[in-house]
């Protein structure tokens, strides 16, 4: 009971960004520190112009020792322009390893940090339960982990070779002129309240909007994912106009979206530009008549411009680092969502010898299960369902569309966990079992089967990776699939469209059946997995089971009787409830929903004339 317990509680598994940042620690922090180098550089460079134009273009007395000392460097004869311009490329080199090294050490951090989260992404995805699965659409998820990652990419890397040097040059910038001039830094201090008056505006606005454009791709992802993926679907039902529509729908609304948060770019940038020609004007007004006084050098002027367009600029640079930021933090939220989703369905509380239990017999036994798809609501697919299938039997499962056959079975390998009861299999709780162990002794090939791109060889090792040439090909004719395979001109080396769209249905069912068969289960669950092979062909695989897989539980979900009259058991599903369990000729006598669809089919069959082959097979 312990485990049971430890088994439904909810994982608590809360993201940790610092995980992506760790294994790259030193490019995080070298590549600020050379941006530093940088920022000391660009302060330093209008000092040097200044002194070029005070002491070395307008011939003014030098009154500071270093300065003296500097003029001094070279000798009387050779130009103090010489000695600062030697400063100045030593400086100007500096500045540009410090960029390079920045630039080189951010963008590894960044690649490397989306790389890791992608990956971890990805790997958390494939630990999603079908109801997990349910609640994010794929497009959604594919936007999450490539859109959003680039966008916390761009924000790591951004924040790197921006977060020390735009306050860097902020301080320093700030520093130097008030040094050059106490009085003028007024007009910046005037400036700065204005222009970040503008930013909190601007992260107050922009944030929503930003956010709301990557919900807006999601839904135009999601779009192209289903119409791409369905091509075929879609030109088969002519519907190219009406599936661009719906496409130039979601492309419209994604470019209303981006437009309104584009345009917070738009008015910010030139916003900003203004605030500082403004300040620039009002430094030279002040800073020319200082000047015309004789109460400040010119050189001095031209530095201060350059100071007060660093201290600006790198306001502005603020900003941006803040846009991204906002930016960022939607795609971090979308990203949180996805890596915080509790995964329902875990193996997380079987423990000790548990991990070692396998599916050894194959008996299933469904104990007063209860199950809906919405947790908060009242209604269920399935309702206090009883049923007991013997090791080795074969069980078939028959019911209208829609009564709940595919959600019974899925309750077997833990597809979904039950909300009410309990599935045995081995008279052991499935929950019991770990998903790996159990999976591996159930063999189910899905009502909504796809095969994947690569060879058909390829394709059936999905079963087992291990199995050798024979036992891929015994399998295969088990399957009824082994004489088209060899009839392909490359036999089972031929390759398979994405989602097996070379081939027929019925022959992609069989395939499908073969790849279950490979893992040889103990308990095989076809969900009318023979609905598309033609009725002769059905009767061989059954005769191939009934011989070649007596040792293993079969359970079969068929719309055509014939598929289930000779099972050992017949169940009969009606609204999620089961209404008749019994042998073909009991439930001929005793259900009148199985009697109803029994006459159906067989008048049908007469009219067509296949009855006599059909009863001559089965009899077989
Ligand atoms: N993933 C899902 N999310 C929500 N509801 C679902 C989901 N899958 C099935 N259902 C609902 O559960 C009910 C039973 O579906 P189920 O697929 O088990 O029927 P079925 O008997 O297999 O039908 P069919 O013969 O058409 O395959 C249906 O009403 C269906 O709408
Ligand atoms: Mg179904």
């Amino acid at each position: 009971m312990k485990k049971q317990t430890q088994a439904n509680a909810p994982q608590k598994s809360g993201m940790r960004w610092s995980k992506y940042v760790k294994p790259y620690l030193p490019y995080f922090i070298v590549g600020p520190l050379c941006m530093i180098v940088e920022v000391i550089g660009e302060v330093l460079m209008p000092k040097f112009l200044s002194m070029i134009i005070n002491y070395g273009i307008s011939g003014q007395e030098i009154d500071s020792p270093v300065i003296a000392w500097l003029f001094n460097l070279f000798g009387e004869h050779s130009p103090f322009i010489i000695a600062i311009a030697v400063g100045m490329i030593i400086t100007a080199v500096l500045m540009m390893l410090g960029g390079l090294g920045g630039a080189y050490f951010g963008a590894k951090a960044a690649v490397n940090f989306a790389a890791d989260l992608r990956q971890d992404i990805y790997r958390k995805v494939q630990k999603f339960s079908f109801s997990n699965i349910d609640k994010f659409n794929t497009g959604s998820i594919v936007t999450r982990m490539t859109n959003d990652v680039t966008q916390l990419q761009n924000f790591v890397n951004m924040m790197l070779r921006m977060a020390l040097r735009s306050p860097g040059m902020l301080i320093g910038a700030l520093i130097m002129a008030i040094l050059l001039k106490p009085s003028l830094t007024i007009v910046i201090a005037v400036a700065i309240p204005i222009i970040a008056l503008c930013i909190t505006l601007f992260i107050k606005v922009g944030f929503p909007r930003f956010t709301k454009m990557q919900s807006k791709i999601d839904g135009l992802n999601l779009n192209v994912q289903e119409n791409i993926t369905n091509v075929r679907v879609v030109k088969s039902f002519v519907r190219e106009d009406y599936e661009s529509k719906k496409f130039a729908a979601a492309n419209a609304d994604l470019k209303g979206a981006g437009r309104s948060a584009m345009l917070m770019m738009i008015i910010i940038s030139p916003l900003m530009s203004f605030c500082m020609n403004a300040a620039t004007i009002a430094v030279l007004w002040f800073g020319g008549n200082m000047v015309i006084a004789g109460e400040m050098l010119i050189g001095d002027l031209t530095a201060f411009v350059t100071y007060m367009t660093q201290i600006l600029s790198s306001l502005m640079m603020v900003t941006m680092l803040f846009m991204q930021f906002s930016r960022a933090m939607a795609s971090a939220k979308r990203i949180k969502e996805v890596m915080n989703e509790e995964i329902d369905i875990t193996d997380d509380g079987v423990v000790g010898a548990g991990r070692e239990l396998t599916v050894k017999y194959g008996e299933v036994e469904f104990r007063n299960v209860s199950f809906g798809y919405y947790k908060n609501r009242e209604e269920k697919v399935l309702e206090n369902i009883e049923l007991h299938i013997p090791a080795g039997s074969t069980v078939g499962i028959i019911g209208s569309t829609g009564s709940g056959k595919s959600t019974l079975v899925s309750m077997i390998p833990r597809l979904y966990d039950v909300d009410a009861g309990e599935v045995l299999v081995d008279g052991v709780n499935v929950k019991n079992y770990t998903l790996h162990n159990l999976r591996e002794g159930v063999g189910m090939v899905l009502q909504k089967n796809v095969l994947f791109s690569g060879t058909i060889e390829d394709n059936l090792r999905w079963g087992d990776g291990n199995a050798d040439e024979q036992t891929v090909r015994r399998m295969a004719d088990y399957a009824q699939a082994d004489g088209f395979i060899t009839s392909f001109k490359d036999g089972y080396k031929s390759e398979l469209g994405q989602g097996g769209t070379n081939v027929s249905g019925g022959q992609k069912q069989r395939l499908c059946i073969a790849r279950a068969l490979l893992k040889r289960p103990k308990i095989l669950i076809l969900d009318d997995s023979t609905s598309a092979v033609d009725t002769a062909t059905e009767a061989k695989i059954r005769h191939a089971f009934a011989t070649e897989l007596a040792g293993s539980t079969k359970i079969i979900i068929a719309q055509r009787i014939t598929s289930v009259m000779n099972a050992d058991k017949i169940v009969v599903i009606n609204e999620g409830k089961i209404t008749g369990v019994g042998t073909h000729a009991e439930l001929l006598d005793t259900n009148t929903e199985y009697r109803e669809i029994y006459e159906s089919q067989m008048d049908g069959m007469v009219k067509a004339g296949i009855i006599d082959i059909k009863e001559s097979e089965v009899r077989e």
